[in-house]
């Protein structure tokens, strides 16, 4: 397998999706579709490379969501879990796995992560108040407790935070505190958890962060904010009853802390999928040897969690490699969006998918990526990238070519004559072409890589244009052979090289071609592959255009 730097392997993981409800675009932006763009890229590239990603199942979200709909817990997870592996799947996305936290798998790799920092004296025990509810006879976590805000008296903060004045607030701080479910007034009462010893890892953090000269300046200032403010030492159980039992004796009705749990659903996901492809051993490739590397793809909330805390863990475990990078994206917003607004704050992946092609979604988000700063979405945005760039660039020129060479060719590969130096140009593009876009999602951007790849159609575009092959048809059939055959070769490029940000589109195209995968990889995108006399399949229409009235809501 290629080396990439020193690295014989990558692990590629996206933040785990919450099972409590659809998939939204938010989702797509940020975390799941980079990551897919970039193993698409390397699994073409001839790398060797995973992808990791599925459902995150327990903690508050989902108990509150249960209690509010009035089900079960595991009748939630199942519903939004199975929802949510189609919608992506519906989408194109390439994991390796999607699976979920409730797994077998993930409760013995999350007990025995716990029992390995337990065992070696790391985890502390302290005592707290929390508040309690005796009608409801449990503790209440921050999310199940509303009061008056302590700061600008708004009285329906939660217990984690106010939605008024955005101060993060603890439960015990709230003045007239009362539960979010019953309403019922609680008391305090005491409460033992285990702490993680976070803040003895803040030097070695910092020093492994400062060490990392390719991570993305918004996630080292995140980290660099983190340490200045000091980091504290964090309680990993709580007293809830959905989770993974706490597994030390005496210790009835806590569970472990989601936040701690969720990312070794990263681990217990590829040790499942490793299972089921009949070599339980080999996820330890990919998590303890020091060739590998690991990437963790999210969204800008959890970068704490995954530059920070994730990692300490794996350094107080141990026997696990640390992330490589860390590529976070801000976030793709909807304010701008008057659509958005009547559906609530979010356009869930399943609505969108009844309305438009796969890839014109996939592509107007990745061409609007917050790489670096906030976007905003926008239903006008995704219409004028489908009909303006989609159909008027690409679309249209695998479409002029195959009918070109259908009229003219009986739909064969044309012979190719003596290069003229317009045709030396455009083929001898390619090479720098293909090596920049590499580049590009080598180093996590996307959007560039994408403008780079829709400006090579660009290019094939004007080729046809200056070269005439409707007028070298009358003056020199030999000559056109050479020009159709040149643009053929290109609709082979472009499947390749549309294949991270358009995988439907790229499927179709090789299929137009009739070649199948025999030269279907990253290295013979700048290659002329096609053989003359070779028979194509019938073209078809690659994009449809969005009109007005079906982007109304
Ligand atoms: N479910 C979390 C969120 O959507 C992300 C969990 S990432 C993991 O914010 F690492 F914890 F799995
Ligand atoms: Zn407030």
């Amino acid at each position: 397998m290629k080396k990439i730097g020193n690295y014989n392997r990558i692990l590629v993981t996206s933040a785990l999706t919450y099972a409590n409800g659809h998939t939204h675009l938010g989702h797509i932006a940020g975390s799941i579709l980079p990551a897919d763009m970039y193993v698409r890229y390397l699994r073409l590239a001839g790398y060797d490379v995973i992808y990791i990603c599925g459902s995150d199942e327990y903690g508050t979200a989902i108990e509150m969501s249960a209690i509010k709909e009035g089900i079960t817990p595991e009748t939630i997870i199942d519903k939004y879990h199975f929802a949510n592996k189609k919608a992506y799947e519906d989408l194109g996305m390439s994991f390796d796995i999607y699976s979920r936290t409730s797994t077998e798998y993930h409760r013995k790799a999350s007990q025995d992560f716990f029992l390995n920092l337990y065992n070696k004296g790391l985890l502390s025990q302290r005592t707290e108040k929390q508040l309690y509810s005796e009608k409801e006879g449990r503790f209440l976590a921050d999310r199940f407790v509303i009061g008056t805000c302590p700061i600008c008296g708004f009285e329906e903060a939660t217990g984690d935070e106010c939605e008024n004045c955005g101060s993060s607030l603890s439960p015990l701080e709230l003045k007239k505190p009362r539960s979010k479910i019953t309403g019922d007034t609680p008391v305090v009462k005491e409460s033992t958890h285990y702490y993680f010893p976070l803040a003895s890892y803040q030097d070695k953090l910092k020093e492994w962060i400062e060490s990392k000269t390719d991570w993305k300046p918004n996630v080292v200032n995140y980290c660099k904010g983190w340490f200045k403010t000091g980091l504290k030492d964090r309680a990993i159980t709580r007293d809830l009853d959905w989770g993974i039992p706490v597994p030390v004796e005496g210790n009835d009705g806590k569970v472990i802390y989601v936040w701690f749990e969720a990312p070794i659903g990263y681990i217990s996901n590829t040790i499942e999928l490793f299972e089921g492809r009949g070599t339980p051993d080999k996820w330890k490739d990919y998590w303890q040897k020091e060739d590998t590397k690991l990437v963790h793809f999210l969204g800008k909330d959890n970068i704490i969690f995954h530059a920070i805390f994730f990692p300490a863990m794996l350094m107080a475990h141990g026997d696990y490699v640390l992330a490589d990078n860390v590529p976070a994206n801000e976030f793709m917003n909807l304010e701008g969006s008057k659509q958005s607004k009547s559906k609530g704050h979010a356009i869930y992946v399943k609505d969108v998918l009844t309305k438009f092609n796969p890839d014109s979604i996939r592509y107007a988000i990745a061409s609007n990526m917050p790489e670096n700063k906030d976007t905003d979405f926008y239903f006008e945005d995704l219409q004028a990238k489908n009909n303006n760039e989609l159909g008027a660039i690409l679309g249209n020129f695998v479409n002029r070519t195959f009918v070109f060479c259908e009229k003219y060719f009986e739909g064969k590969v044309p012979e190719s004559g003596k290069f003229e130096e317009i045709d030396s140009n455009i083929t001898g593009s390619l090479i720098s072409y293909t090596q920049r876009i590499a580049s590009y999602y080598e180093n996590y951007k996307f959007k560039d890589a994408l403008s780079e790849t829709m400006n090579l159609v660009r290019d094939a575009n004007k080729y046809f244009n200056d070269t005439e092959p409707w007028k070298a048809v009358k003056e020199s059939k030999e000559r056109c052979g050479t020009i159709i055959n040149i643009c053929l070769q290109l609709c082979h490029t472009f499947a390749i090289l549309f294949n991270p940000v358009l995988p439907f589109t790229s499927e179709k195209i090789l299929k137009m071609i009739g070649t199948g995968k025999e030269n279907f990889s990253w290295d013979r995108a700048s290659e002329l592959c096609l053989k003359s006399g070779h028979v194509l399949n019938k073209p078809e229409i690659l994009f449809t255009k969005i009109e007005d009235s079906e982007i109304e809501f």
